[in-house]
């Protein structure tokens, strides 16, 4: 990767924060794709990954669209985009469920050429809009790198339509405009109390004993899942093994099979991306209206969601055949996915600056907890059931960029730059200390701090030089 030197301006406002999060980035760097942590998550992680490239984009244009190249190299003939690509290389030991456990995905006809081995769920697309960013990215660089992005936007853009026609297809048998997800894995917010009622429901059957790694990489176990949700993690890959990982035979026999919000806002806000590519590739009228259809299906299916009284967006248990009422970020699902009505948007902008989330007086930053205090499911210290998550405030902050509230967007820019510059490049925060948990030197959290420190500088001609 190159070294990037950064304008005067970035370095003196945040005191080298960005290059604090270069370096991150390039200990992190195995070549042409980065390991999500250096000791938690020693492969790649499929949106960990599309983060790290927006965070490249602003680095090394070449190198960014190389994460995203590296692991589309892997995508399954369905168009899956696996959540993780093995790295052959990484210690013994070090990552529980790994290649050996998801070898059986190999088996699938529908699965790439291994080794390396990838797992056969998936995580949510952020892809498309880490796409765009490298293109918009080049924008301020010299021809060269226009030519190689416009190379790369021709030749990606077939896999992220692939992508999503997957997601909208297999994951969507209903046509409803919401994505099913089968692991809350795919949900990439694993312990989230959104998930907790669907698994309660799952039952454990006979299984082997099995190590966690993870806890090794953490100075206090609570800040991972607990073991009766690694049980049931590890039963229901047993049981999407059992199915020899055929989405079909998933859907009709797998006991959590669910209607995931965020996932499929994020997939409507990814299609808008995948729109402006197309129209810079020049894709046909026909695969435009498909993709414009996929985003406003999803927009329709997402309003079925909302929960007039939590005035927020809630999950579907498909098993159960009811809404999950927790009170987590996922709820904020419509601002992701966009041009919301303005009484919607009023009330997604309370809840968010709400004693709920990002008012509530305890917080040492106001950025809203992965759950709300007030939920039952709370835990400052537990992963996704509390703490505060720098791409979950990343995503926010674009949203509400997108949605013109832009002295909103630039208040939680500003809080979690002050969180990582005074708690360092953790995974995420305990939301009333500011404490640092789960792994440091994280790389998306380093991706997210280059673009909100030098985005702006894709707009003012000359500041990315
Ligand atoms: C983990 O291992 O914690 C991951 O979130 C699973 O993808």
């Amino acid at each position: 990767m190159q070294v990037k030197i950064f304008p005067r301006s970035v370095l003196e406002g945040r005191e080298g924060l960005a290059v604090r999060a270069q370096e991150v980035l390039s200990q992190n760097d195995m070549g042409g794709w980065t390991r999500a942590a250096p000791t938690l998550y020693p492969h790649q992680w499929s949106w960990d990954s599309a983060f790290i490239a927006v965070g490249l984009a602003h680095l090394d244009t070449r190198r960014a669209a190389q994460e995203l190249r590296t692991l589309f190299a892997h995508q399954w003939k369905t168009g899956k985009v696996p959540h993780i690509v093995f790295n052959p290389k990484a210690p013994p030991h070090s990552y529980y469920p790994g290649a050996d456990h998801w070898a059986c995905a190999a088996a699938s006809p529908d699965a790439p050429p291994a080794p390396p081995y990838t797992s056969c769920l998936c995580q949510p697309p952020v892809h498309a809009i880490a796409a765009l960013r490298i293109w918009e990215a080049a924008g301020g660089e010299h021809e060269k790198a226009r030519t190689e992005a416009i190379n790369f936007l021709r030749e990606i853009y077939p896999r992220l339509l692939a992508w999503h026609r997957y997601l909208v297809t297999f994951r969507d048998p209903e046509h409803s405009g919401l994505v099913t997800i089968y692991h809350p894995w795919a949900s990439g917010t694993d312990n989230s109390p959104r998930w907790d009622d669907a698994l309660a429901a799952v039952e454990v059957g006979e299984m082997s004993t099995y190590p966690r790694y993870d806890l090794q990489n953490v100075d206090d176990p609570s800040e991972r899942p607990a073991s009766a949700d690694y049980d049931r993690y590890l039963w229901l890959v047993k049981l999407i093994k059992r199915a020899g990982c055929d989405e079909r035979a998933i859907y009709r026999s797998h006991p959590f099979l669910v209607k995931d919000v965020l996932l499929s806002a994020i997939l409507v806000a990814a299609n808008e991306a995948l729109l402006e590519i197309a129209e810079v590739v020049e894709a046909s009228d026909e695969e435009r209206d498909l993709i414009d259809g996929w985003a406003g299906r999803g927009r329709q299916g997402l309003e079925k969601c909302w929960d007039e009284k939590l005035n927020l967006c809630l999950d579907y248990d498909l098993r159960a055949g009811r809404p999950l009422r927790a009170r987590t970020v996922a709820g904020f699902a419509p601002l992701v996915a966009g041009r919301q009505s303005p009484e919607r948007l009023a009330a997604l902008l309370g809840e968010l600056d709400s004693t709920a989330f990002a008012g509530h007086p305890g917080l040492r930053w106001p950025l809203p907890p992965s759950t709300s205090p007030n939920e039952t499911g709370f835990h400052p210290r537990s992963y996704w059931r509390g703490p505060t998550w720098p791409v979950v405030n990343w995503l926010l902050w674009w949203s509400l960029l997108r949605a013109g509230e832009a002295g909103r967007a630039e208040r939680i820019r500003r809080s979690a730059l002050d969180q990582i510059s005074s708690d360092g490049f953790a995974e995420y925060f305990e939301p009333f200390t500011g404490e640092p948990l789960g792994s440091n030197s994280q790389s998306w959290t380093a991706a997210v701090i280059l673009d909100w420190l030098l985005s702006d500088s894709l707009r003012e001609p000359g500041m990315a030089a």
